[in-house]
């Protein structure tokens, strides 16, 4: 067993287990990845401010989200083809976040099905769906996540239209992987990968095939997303979404202001600030620098969570201490997801859990609900906005 001492390990050991075309996946942002850039190297701007001689005993980083008690304030985000990143890739993402005590959101695009997925884990999971155009799959996707007992769902809500990520396409990506030349000569030096496949019958998009009308195939994000997603999405087709779940919600997608604020008076449990990984509009500005504009407008009508660079609990304790209630990590976890399977994304959640906590005590706060913008060091002029 390697010895792990930060999430950077994980990613090493992903990136040589997992055929190329997954590992691309994760790994881009859209177009020039500009956004993707950003999104983890503006946190490096924000300096933390060492404080000492405070009593540091008992330390929690315990917290709560949308009511749920978490072991910390981060939360599994959703992302899509988890199953393929290691075979039943959901289910162990979901033990890990399950035993570590945090939230686990699974994505639409998942491998393993909403059914699949409850009848192998224990705790109740989150989970995420797009805005759709046909509204039947809509309500029995929800439909269905009501009847194993999903206690939230998440509603990605900058996906009206697809960014465009280079790799993708040219690696031809698709579940099951296609076979090309290329694709097998990589798949082939990928052996323990190949074995868990071989292992397993999810290797197609679970909650979809069989379930969406005239889908038998959606291979692709992006071939799924040009027939199936709404391009004419309005705040009222979200506001209807929200009232078919009829429970708590999750907007994810807001990066600007005045959307957060209409987000908040829609009524959503909370909103998360995000520019889907950098995977969307490059260009926009990093999720960091976009997060305290929008808590400042928000004033407190609503949670509000960050989603987009995180890649350690140093991270964690910046967007908190810049008014975000919780963190989302996607790749991240699925660093740990690849290199290991379930071990993995308990490392990551250990090492991320260590790092908080550490960090937040060698700033002198005890208790993660102590944590503000003291503890921080801002340049001038970091922060974005538009309002
Ligand atoms: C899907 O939402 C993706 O970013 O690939």
């Amino acid at each position: 067993m390697p010895v792990i001492t930060e999430v950077a390990d994980l990613k090493g050991m992903y990136r040589r287990r997992v055929p190329r075309m997954f590992y691309d996946y994760t790994e881009s942002g859209s177009w020039s990845e500009q956004t993707f850039r950003e999104n983890t190297s503006d946190f490096s701007e924000i300096r933390l401010r060492q404080r000492i001689a405070v009593d540091l005993a008992n330390r929690s980083v315990a917290s709560r989200l949308i009511g749920e008690d978490v072991a910390m304030p981060v939360v599994l985000a959703p992302v899509g083809l988890l199953g393929m990143q290691c075979a039943d890739g959901e289910i162990k993402a979901a033990r890990a976040a399950a035993r570590s005590g945090v939230p686990f959101c699974l994505s639409t695009m998942s491998i393993c099905s909403i059914e699949d997925v409850a009848a192998n884990t224990e705790k109740p999971f989150w989970f995420q769906v797009y805005t759709l155009k046909d509204n039947d799959f809509m309500s029995r996707l929800l439909a269905r996540a009501r009847a194993v007992g999903c206690p939230a769902i998440v509603i990605t809500v900058d996906l009206q239209v697809l960014g465009q990520r280079h790799k993708d396409i040219k690696n031809g990506l698709s579940a099951p992987p296609k076979l090309t030349m290329a694709s097998i000569a990589n798949m082939m030096t990928k052996v323990s990968w190949g074995l868990g496949m071989l292992g397993t019958k999810r290797r197609s998009f679970g909650n979809i095939v069989g379930h969406a009308e005239g889908v038998t195939d959606p291979a692709s994000l992006s071939s799924w997303t040009a027939e199936a997603f709404d391009p004419s999405l309005n705040w009222d087709r979200i506001k209807e979404l929200m009232d078919m779940w009829g429970g708590k919600v999750i907007l994810k997608g807001i990066l600007d202001e005045e959307d957060a604020v209409t987000a908040a008076e829609l009524g959503a449990d909370a909103i998360v600030v995000s520019n889907h990984g950098g995977r969307q509009l490059d260009g926009a500005l990093s999720s960091i620098r976009m997060l305290e504009p929008i808590v400042k407008a928000v004033g407190g009508k609503t949670e509000v969570w960050l989603d987009g660079g995180v890649r350690s609990g140093q991270d964690v304790l910046k967007a908190v201490a810049l008014g975000a209630k919780g963190v989302m990590i996607g790749r991240a976890f699925v660093y740990g997801l690849g290199a290991m399977g379930e071990a993995g994304v308990t490392a990551v959640l250990d090492v991320i859990g260590k790092e908080l906590d550490v960090s937040m005590g060698l700033c002198g706060r005890r208790d993660i609900a102590d944590v503000d913008r003291e503890i921080l060091l801002v340049p001038e002029g970091f922060s974005g906005g538009f309002g």
